[in-house]
């Protein structure tokens, strides 16, 4: 949520504010802002919705070497102009940009603020009023902005200006992500590496509750109290065609069409030089140690989590249980005496999912994290990580992540149930390629889909999506999928439920996808259609080779009934892109959507 970008050196910063912002927009992209420091001191440019418009106001003539940058996600106060980032003080001495959320901006405004008029309704221009007081009461910038810090509670990146001190952007996070790119005669800031990748792939992360200060060619961190802090950089191994779109109209669609490759990449990646999957031995420890499995996650990671819980139980036999995470660190069930945690989360850096890693590691519990983003929050705070090897994944709807996810987790189970002495039955190298495959069978289908989504969705205003034991779950992605970038209300139900309620639902016309690839429930589910079938439901069904019937609507190459979700999630994707693009909608950045959710 929020993306922050920063730039000093010789150049002129504006251009390379602009285009940092454009590679965070997913982030956040309600009002976005810039600031240039030069001769004649700072000057704001911000405006209400994209960085596209932001362009529209900024002014070519204001050059400036030193600059910071904001795209906005709104927490507090509307998105509007006055409440984009950057804020100033009531001097405009400093200027500020802020990722995170002030949980006691409150009290800070009432204890120390009182009779400062604000300009905007956020949490964000309190740290600077803060900041600006302190200096007044005649402290030194950097003592005022440590000072501010230790105010604050809540979640913080921040970069700041200061219009007396041209050579410098102080800057500071905690539980934010952030990171400081190193160059020569130039250094940057930015949210994530892949906003600065066309400048430089050297980094230094920076921990939480540390002072920055960077200036063009020197970068020094401290701790609060003062102390310095040395820190070698990291190389970001991000390759900039992962991070461009390239021919596709959309990174949605490119994401969807990566996802072959994506699952041979991990295969790959867990495969040892005898090409025999495996896990590192600590986390096999952590698995075969585990009473109970709870898995954490949220959105899209949930339900790729609620997959992971049937190939656990099912391939490893430890018992699973899923949650979701905005629910869990306040609603904990009675834990065993050896759970493991498993955290799912494709930036790494969701907020709900992090606040029960915080717990439950108070509580002295075991921790994995599964994501795409190593170094991410989430994998550096567990004791063990598992990456997805999916490549960046920019648009907001998150696709070849899901793949990814049920691929780890599916090689995760496997080894763990040879290190346990079960034998899973199949080979699921062999499987995964053909699944990968399966999914190439998909991608390379897109008339097919986009005439379903034409037939189905091109004029409703609400869909369900029904399926029972797996299908069930791949239901309720592909009704996410839907919802979140065409706005069409969609549900997913379990097929035998609808009968329970929903089904009062149902009138003349009203799509209803059925997903039919699980044996043991073919005869089920098909049942259940012709129950909404009768009462008018306008019925699509998504089968799998050797349990088609004549009349449905798709039928999916077979692959291993266990790993099916891999490939029947490719169409509720592509169904659902081509239903959005239908209605015009913004499919790579859906209203009111961040990717990263870094806010509880
Ligand atoms: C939906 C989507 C979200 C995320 C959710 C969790 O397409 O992307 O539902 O899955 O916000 O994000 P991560 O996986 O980054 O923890």
């Amino acid at each position: 949520m929020c993306g922050i970008v920063g730039y000093i050196g010789e150049n002129d910063s504006k251009e390379i504010l602009l285009k940092g912002l454009e590679r965070l927009e997913y982030r956040g992209y309600d009002s976005a802002g810039i600031a240039v420091r030069n001769g004649s001191g700072v000057k704001v440019f911000k405006e209400k919705g994209r960085i596209a418009d932001l362009r529209g106001v900024v002014d070519e003539e204001v050059m400036g070497s030193t600059g910071i940058g904001h795209t906005r996600w709104a927490t507090h106060g509307k998105p509007t102009r006055a409440n984009a980032h950057p804020h100033q003080n009531t001097s405009d001495r400093f200027t500020l940009v802020h990722n995170g959320v002030i949980e006691n901006y409150h009290h800070i405004q009432r204890d120390y603020l009182a009779g400062v008029e604000m300009e905007s309704d956020t949490d964000t221009e309190i740290i600077v009023q803060l900041i600006g007081k302190f200096v007044e009461e005649g402290q030194s910038t950097q003592d005022a902005f440590s000072k501010a810090l230790t105010l604050l509670k809540g979640s913080y990146a921040i970069a700041l200006l200061d219009a007396e001190e041209e050579q410098t952007i102080f800057v500071a996070k905690n539980k934010s992500p952030l990171l400081v790119g190193l160059g020569e005669d130039f250094n940057v800031i930015a949210s994530d590496a892949m906003a600065m990748l066309q400048l430089t792939d050297q980094f230094v992360e920076l921990m939480d509750k540390e002072i920055v200060i960077v200036r063009k060619d020197s970068v020094d961190i401290l701790t609060l109290d003062g102390q310095s802090v040395s820190r070698m950089p990291f190389t970001a191994e991000i390759d900039m065609s992962d991070i461009e779109k390239g021919t596709y109209p959309h990174y949605m669609l490119k994401e969807i069409d990566e996802q072959p490759a994506v699952v041979r990449k991990i295969v790959q990646a867990y495969q040892n030089e005898h090409d025999k999957l495996t896990i590192q031995p600590e986390i096999l420890e952590a698995m075969q140690a585990a009473d109970r499995i709870h898995i954490i996650a949220a959105g899209t990671s949930y339900h790729a989590g609620l997959i992971g819980k049937e190939y656990i139980e099912k391939l490893a036999g430890i018992p699973v249980e899923v949650h979701v995470s905005s629910e869990f660190g306040y609603n904990m069930p009675l834990l065993s005496e050896k759970p493991l945690f498993i955290f799912i989360s494709q930036s790494g850096e969701t907020a709900d999912s992090r606040q029960v890693l915080v717990k439950i590691k108070e509580m002295g519990h075991a921790s994995l994290t599964i994501t795409n983003v190593a170094g991410s929050t989430l994998s550096r705070e567990s004791d063990h990580t598992l990456l997805l090897f999916a490549g960046p994944e920019i648009a907001v709807a998150s696709t070849k992540a899901y793949t990814a996810q049920l691929a780890v987790l599916s090689i995760l189970a496997a080894v763990t149930a040879e290190a346990r002495g079960i034998d899973i039955g199949f080979d699921l190298v062999q499987e995964l390629g053909i699944v990968a495959n399966a999914i190439q069978a998909q991608v390379d289908s897109k008339e097919e889909m986009e005439q379903i989504a034409t037939e189905f969705l091109s004029t409703t205003r609400n869909c369900f999506f029904i399926g029972r034991v797996m299908d069930y779950f791949v239901g309720l992605e592909g009704s996410l999928k839907l919802k979140e970038i065409s706005y069409i209300q969609a549900e997913g139900f379990a097929g035998g439920e609808l009968k329970h309620g929903t089904i009062a639902l149902i009138e003349e016309g009203t799509p209803v996808i059925a997903l039919a690839t699980q044996e043991a429930v073919n005869l089920n589910i098909r049942g259940n259609v012709k129950e909404v079938a009768a009462r008018g439901a306008h019925t699509c069904i998504i089968s799998m080779e050797g349990l088609q019937e004549e009349g449905d609507s798709l039928v999916l190459p077979k692959v291993n009934e266990l790993l099916s979700p891999l490939v029947s999630v490719i169409p509720m994707q592509l169904i659902s892109y081509y239903a959005a693009l239908h209605r015009d909608c913004d499919v790579d950045k859906p209203r009111n959507l961040a990717k990263s959710v870094t806010v509880e």
